[in-house]
């Protein structure tokens, strides 16, 4: 066994830091709570490159007296509690008297600090952990910390971060989670010479809530308040048309503190049950007030986690608060509770807006042009409404961006509604489909690989019916098949997806889709780019959270584009460590799920018959992507002898 040492101070600090010091957002959270603790009422924060070379805040707080400055950059020293009793009735940010002496060792300080009435104020600067300069200086009350150089000394951390634009995004995230829960405070915050926020610290949430996310998200709020077993809560949920595919737009406070916790958030969904589809999250910005005696926030570094003495009563508060809410306000969408999240009712996904269409000739439309089964779309399939084209939703132009024309492909194919006669038109086995009319020019192209299938036999099939709006149920060698049309077409168009690469087909939107994304979802998108486009979209970085869509995966109705890509982007940030395939195997699960016919949608018996016939002559296609079967089947036998007519 090695002898054992006691580290040299600056090293246990160096690995204290890093538990509190990840990125520059840490930093910036950190440095934001104090001055909240400190009382101010107006905070500037600066950045530079991403918070990497630069950070500074500004606040009008209390200051840190001369005698103070020191201690102020030793671990474990604070003014915020005093001994144990304390630790349960924290109301400040701060209590572990760790976060400048953490930020210290990993950067360059420098802090001008003064008390008011003091004459003089203070000026003191740090190097790595140690201690460069203590002095006078003239500066207004209150207190400025910049931080240089991150992790300049400690390569190993600043290998973990990410592009100054992505660690620029995860600053403004902390800035706006502080500037939410603190609505009495003026918060601005300066990104690279340019004014990204400001929040006029009227003390007024829902102001609060517009100057942060824009008037588009505070529209689709409602006020939700009340209060249990003495727990108050108190802030805005989104109307249950608002809903998002993820729940990144939760936001949750505890006594002022940001915090991500289940119980909330679990009772938030609770509150929505019935109102909102399944696979749908609602918003929020609550607070919720609590003694602090029964809320532990000494679980987590970044104070981000908390533990309560007993969940329910918070539960019970929160859902209380969340269903009269709901139940007060006008604007509940009553969606009856369905067993799949895939059903064709699509309500308005926040924050999106649509650039204007132009008028689009009809014969455009019907450029699609089918290849073969698996490029069948789900309204082709059969409509049921699912892809009505809203007004406001550009229509598509299909492309091509690397192969172009297949030899005998049709010229058109109707879309959705077409009814009885188009099923006709879904062509089955034919190949690849092209990107616009045959040009002369156009070069012949290999269609995809199709999935390996096998002879059918014809005179074995009777389609029986459909069942449930979802259950295909027909006859085929001797057994009952019971197909569930949702799944079995989803797998269908993954295949297709994930066996086509390098001729990923996308559909050019005539006038491009914008969407608008909140910044950490922002930032994620247009860090994988890249990967997106390979997956048959064309997205481009807008700017200022928007993502310009011009062209989505062929299977896709370009109505889904925002509601998708918002799906997409919360993935990212979920799974930021997946690899580069697994991205794209889930986005391929993603426009493969938005694109299947939905259970519930009409689907007429010739294209029943069609789609069960293309399915059972694929002996591979028995799961959908993830996993549940596509059908199932009983021998006659089997049911002979489940009705006592064999032993
Ligand atoms: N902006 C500020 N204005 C006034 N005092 C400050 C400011 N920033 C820090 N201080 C003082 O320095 C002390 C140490 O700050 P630090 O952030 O390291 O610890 P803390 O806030 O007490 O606890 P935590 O580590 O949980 O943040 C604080 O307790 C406070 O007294
Ligand atoms: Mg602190």
């Amino acid at each position: 066994m090695a002898k054992i040492n006691v580290m040299p101070k600056h090293l246990a600090e160096l690995i204290a830091a890093g538990e509190v010091v990840e990125r520059p957002a840490s930093i910036v959270k950190e440095l934001l709570e104090n001055s909240v603790d400190a009382g101010a009422d107006t905070v500037t924060l600066e950045i530079r490159r991403g918070g990497i070379s630069y950070i500074r805040i500004s606040d009008n707080g209390s200051g840190i007296g001369r005698d103070d400055i020191r201690n102020a950059f030793v671990s474990h020293a604070t003014s915020k509690i005093k001994d144990a009793d304390d630790l349960n009735s924290i109301m400040t940010l701060g209590f572990r008297g760790e976060a400048l002496a953490s930020i210290a060792a990993v950067s360059r300080v420098e802090v001008l600090t003064a008390v008011k009435g003091d004459p003089v104020g203070t000026r003191y600067v740090t190097e790595f952990g140690e201690e460069i300069l203590l002095d006078d200086a003239g500066c207004p009350c209150g207190t400025t910390v910049t931080v240089r150089d991150l992790f300049m000394k400690t390569p190993a951390r600043m290998k973990f971060l990410k592009k100054d634009v992505t660690e620029a995004n995860a600053v403004a995230s902390a800035v706006d989670r502080v500037a939410l829960s603190h609505p009495e405070v003026s918060f601005r915050f300066i990104r690279d010479g340019k004014q990204t926020l400001m929040t006029s610290g009227k003390g007024d949430l829902l102001t609060c809530i517009r100057e942060v996310f824009g008037k588009e998200f505070a529209s689709g709020l409602i006020e939700c308040s009340g209060e249990a077993s003495g727990i108050k809560v108190g802030g805005f949920i989104s109307k249950p048309q608002y809903s998002r595919p993820n729940r990144n737009m939760q936001f949750f406070f505890i006594n002022g503190r940001y915090v991500r916790t289940g119980t909330g958030s679990a009772a938030l969904s609770e509150g929505y049950r019935n109102s909102i589809m399944v696979g749908k999250f609602p918003s929020c910005v609550l607070n919720i007030e609590i003694n602090p005696s029964l809320v532990d926030v000494n679980v987590h570094p970044a104070k981000t986690e908390v533990r309560f003495s007993d969940e329910k009563p918070v539960f019970s508060a929160v859902f209380g608060a969340v269903k009269s809410a709901l139940d007060r306000g006008d604007t509940r969408v009553q969606v009856e509770q369905v067993s799949s999240p895939y059903q064709s009712n699509k309500p308005y996904n926040f924050p999106v807006k649509y650039t204007d269409k132009p008028k689009v000739p009809d014969e455009q439309l019907k450029m699609k042009t089918g290849g073969g089964f698996l490029r069948m779309s789900a309204s082709e399939f059969g409509n049921g409404g699912a892809s009505k084209k809203e007004e406001s939703v550009p229509s598509p132009v299909p492309f091509r961006p690397k192969t172009t024309l297949t030899a005998n492909a049709p010229d058109s194919l109707p879309r959705e509604g077409a009814g009885i006669d188009s099923a006709d038109d879904i062509l089955l086995n034919s190949p690849s489909p092209v990107s616009a009319p045959a040009s002369e020019e156009s070069p012949v192209s290999e269609a995809p690989q199709p999935i390996n299938s096998e002879e059918f036999e014809e005179e074995q099939f009777r389609l029986v019916g459909e069942a449930f709006m979802t259950y295909i149920i027909c006859e085929y060698k001797k057994k009952l098949i019971i197909i569930d049309k949702h799944a079995a077409h989803e797998r269908i168009i993954y295949e297709r997806l994930k066996n086509n690469e390098g001729e990923r087909t996308g559909q050019m939107l005539l006038s491009p889709v914008t969407v608008d994304l909140p910044k950490d979802e922002y930032s994620a998108v247009t860090g994988n780019i890249g990967i997106i486009n390979e997956s048959g979209f064309e997205v481009e970085d807008f700017g200022s959270g928007s993502v310009l869509v011009r062209a989505c995966p062929m299977e896709l109705s370009p109505d889904e584009i925002p509601d998708i890509i918002a799906e997409i982007a919360g993935r990212f940030v979920e799974k930021r460590q997946d690899v580069m395939f697994e991205k794209l195997d889930w986005i391929f699960h993603s426009v493969a799920c938005r694109s299947a016919i939905k259970a519930g949608n009409v689907t007429s018996r010739l294209e029943m018959e069609k789609f069960a016939k293309q399915l059972l002559s694929m002996p591979e296609i028995r799961y959908c992507p993830h996993g549940r079967p596509v059908l199932i089947e009983m021998t006659q036998r089997e049911l002979e002898k489940n009705f006592g007519r064999i032993q």
